[in-house]
């Protein structure tokens, strides 16, 4: 069954529960294809776990397009919601509406995504009304992690809490089909999951969201170097990869790699023709 923004909206009336995970690439983003994971999204998250740096900054619109490209031709049935790099979108609306627009048209995904509440619902509007779906993210939004002095928490307080929920009908009003709640006191999140008629989709916001997403490293045990809190690891993937990368060294190190087996072409030529080569060269 192909996922679109109708399957969002028709399963938060139903009451089923959405997933969303990243992906960056073509061969990942198989495999979560063929998990039957309802969206994909292209984070900009893709500036830290594949490209090394220390916040999403640094991400650029090429970088944006050339991943989310991948991950969409392994795409038949998953949605991709591709994210909009930092000032790609706050500097002004018809930047927004064109940098959304090239996203769409030279990734081919079917949604954007973009961090914020009320300082970018116009950004939202004008994006939405020329026919892109936009998932909005409230909460802890990266791309602000100066403004926050670092990766913390967001809601917490009586006024912090009232400012978050206006945030998500500001969102809601200006057309988004979902909303990322990142980092969001859990009771707190499912209240504005009750009040919201689109999607909430949680990430270290609990279980009363309407959906999850996460990190596909995080989730797997491929992050060695630190794993948020929130992120259950329902693997050990990159413990299981070490292990395998030594086995090959190993194993080539020590002859036993490659066998017979995993040779391609038989030699056409005799044993007696390839030692007269040996003789003459
Ligand atoms: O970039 C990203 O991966 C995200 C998720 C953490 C929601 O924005």
């Amino acid at each position: 069954m192909k996922n679109t923004v109708s399957t969002f909206l028709s399963m938060k009336q139903n009451g089923e529960r959405l997933t969303e995970i990243t992906s960056y690439d073509y061969t990942t983003a198989k495999l979560v294809e063929k998990a039957g994971i309802n969206a994909i999204l292209v984070g900009d998250s893709l500036g830290m776990t594949m490209m090394g740096y220390d916040t999403t900054l640094p991400v650029t619109m090429e970088d944006m397009i050339h991943h989310s490209a991948c991950v969409v031709r392994a795409c038949e049935n998953t949605m991709v919601i591709m994210d909009m790099p930092f000032m790609s979108y706050q500097a002004s609306v018809s930047e927004a509406v064109r940098n959304a627009g090239r996203l769409m048209k030279e990734a081919r995904g079917h949604a954007v995504k973009l961090e914020g509440g009320a300082a970018v619902a116009e950004q939202i509007r004008a994006i939405t009304d020329s026919g892109i779906p936009v998932q909005a993210h409230i909460g802890m939004t990266p791309q602000s992690v100066n403004v926050f002095g670092g990766f913390k928490v967001q809601g917490k307080g009586e006024d912090a809490a009232k400012r978050l929920l206006e945030d998500a009908f500001t969102v809601q009003e200006a057309g988004a089909f979902s909303v990322v709640l990142e980092c969001v006191p859990p009771k707190l999140a499912a209240l504005i999951s009750k009040k919201l008629t689109i999607p909430t989709i949680g990430i270290g916001a609990g279980a009363g969201c309407d959906g999850q997403v996460l990190v596909y490293q995080d989730m797997l045990g491929m992050n060695m170097d630190f794993t948020p809190k929130f992120a259950k690891q329902f693997d050990n993937i990159g413990e299981r990869m070490v292990d395998a990368f030594r086995t090959y060294m190993n194993e080539v190190q020590n002859g036993t790699f490659p066998t017979e087996k995993q040779s391609f072409v038989k030699s056409d030529c005799s044993d007696e023709y390839l030692a007269k080569l040996d003789a003459e060269f």
